[in-house]
């Protein structure tokens, strides 16, 4: 078995963990990642869209923010359509100056990856049977197989960043951790084209055939989903019976706007509310999707799963400078008081946008449950407060800092 050393081990190369390497190292503080699937497959994940402004702060520490300063589009602003009336979220006036930032994950999670290796740093891709051991010790160890070779990873720290489905959570002894779930009865079709978008602003439409938004990636690239039922599949939606569905769902303006091609990706995701609590066990932090998922609604995934990566490396930056490990407790409850504002506001928006008629057999009430929320919009788009509650929480809430 060969044998290996660094200080953090760091478990999925996804843009947690590119961006909690990439920080560490820029500290001194060495790393290892250790990635499942090969970097194209990774690339190939179209995800995430929005970035809050403290995401955007943490990729410039790490050096890699020259691509997205440039190509990233600034939005001041979005708009709610509620069966083809549309409300515009004022962010910067109803926050006081803050915005978000439109960019693909794909590309920042690329740009990570070339600051990775410009440094240098090491990254072994196509990593199987990982395994972390002895994470309760001082010097944990993660074993794996690369190349047709064993390897054993000795280090001071692991860092979960392999989504929902890796091997970090399951680490944690099931008794020692609670995990809060929800699962929505429908899901989300995404199409990607290279087609101009509809509008400058992303569009999140509640309509009585289902939920649609119109996101972008830039001024010819779109970026489109609709609310499906979940047994639905990719095969069963031709490119014309998305754009012909999409359309009826938009508001009247937009839908006029609209210019269909042939779609560069297509995709399913379910929509799930899930938190593991704690997030910390031993010398294992978990981080991002490996801790919680929020449904997209609200563009809240990403952005968690950097106010984590924020939390965790000021603790490994704290523990490295000054040896404190006591700073070690606080990770938990810091990164989840952030989570569960994130997550209640991603299920919140989640219930008011989408079509919940027909659900009674999940027992949601059905026709009454979409009722209140209809209603609960209604009032919160009226006023100047309401758009405020979503505005705040749309351009992120601030990072809460360690402790002295
Ligand atoms: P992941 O991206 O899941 O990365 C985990 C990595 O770990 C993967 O590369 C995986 O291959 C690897 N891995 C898994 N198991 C192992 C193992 N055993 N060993 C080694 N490696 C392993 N978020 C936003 O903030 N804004 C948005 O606009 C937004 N839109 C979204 C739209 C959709 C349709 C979806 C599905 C999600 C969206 N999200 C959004 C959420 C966002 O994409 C995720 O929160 C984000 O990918 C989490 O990053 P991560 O690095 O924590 O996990
Ligand atoms: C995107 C995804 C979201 O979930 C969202 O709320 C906004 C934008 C996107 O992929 O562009």
């Amino acid at each position: 078995m060969k044998k290996l050393k660094t200080q953090v081990a760091i478990i999925g190369a996804g843009p947690s963990g590119l961006l909690l390497g990439q920080l560490l190292a820029r500290k001194g503080i060495s790393n290892i990642i250790l990635e499942k699937e090969t970097g194209s497959y990774v690339l190939g994940r179209i995800r995430a869209g929005i970035f809050e402004q403290g995401f955007v702060d943490l990729v410039h520490e790490a050096g890699a923010a020259d691509r997205m300063s440039k190509e990233g589009e600034v939005h001041n602003g979005f708009e709610i359509a509620v069966d083809g009336r549309t409300t515009r979220i004022d962010l910067k006036k109803l926050t006081g100056g803050n915005a978000v930032v439109c960019y693909g994950q794909v590309e920042i999670t690329k740009d990570l990856m070339d600051a990775r290796t410009n440094a240098e740093l090491i990254t072994y891709y196509e990593a199987s049977a990982v395994e972390l051991g002895d994470v309760k010790l001082d010097k944990p160890t993660v074993t794996f197989a690369h190349g047709g070779e064993e390897y054993q990873l000795q280090c001071d720290y692991i860092a979960g960043c392999d989504g929902f489905h890796g091997v970090s959570r399951q680490t944690i002894p099931a008794d020692l951790r609670t995990e809060h779930e929800r699962i929505y009865p429908f899901g989300w079709m995404g199409l990607l084209s290279d087609t101009p978008p509809v509008s400058e602003e992303l569009i999140y439409s509640k309509h009585h055939r289902g939920f649609a938004l119109a996101s972008r990636r830039s001024a010819t690239r779109s970026r489109y989903y609709i609310q499906v039922p979940l047994t639905d599949q990719v095969a069963d939606w031709s490119d014309n019976a998305f754009w012909e569905e999409l359309k009826k769902r938009l508001p009247a303006e937009a839908a006029a706007n609209l210019i269909t091609g042939p779609s560069i990706e297509k995709s399913v995701a379910p929509l799930r509310s899930f938190i593991c609590e704690p997030m910390q066990y031993g010398n294992l932090f978990l981080v991002g999707d490996a801790a919680h998922i929020v449904p997209p609604t609200g563009a809240k995934g990403l952005n968690l799963a950097a106010s984590d990566v924020s939390t965790l490396y000021k603790v490994l930056t704290r523990v490295y400078d000054s040896g404190d490990k006591h700073c070690i407790e606080q990770y938990s409850a810091i990164a989840l008081r952030r989570v569960w504002h994130g997550e209640r506001f991603s299920w919140w928006m989640t219930n008011m946008l989408h079509n919940f008629d027909d659900m009674t057999a999940h027992g949601l009430e059905g026709l009454t449950f979409g009722r209140f929320m209809a209603s609960e919009l209604a009032y919160y788009l009226a006023s100047e407060a309401g758009q405020k509650v979503i505005a705040e929480q749309y351009v992120g809430l601030p990072y809460e800092d360690l402790a002295p």
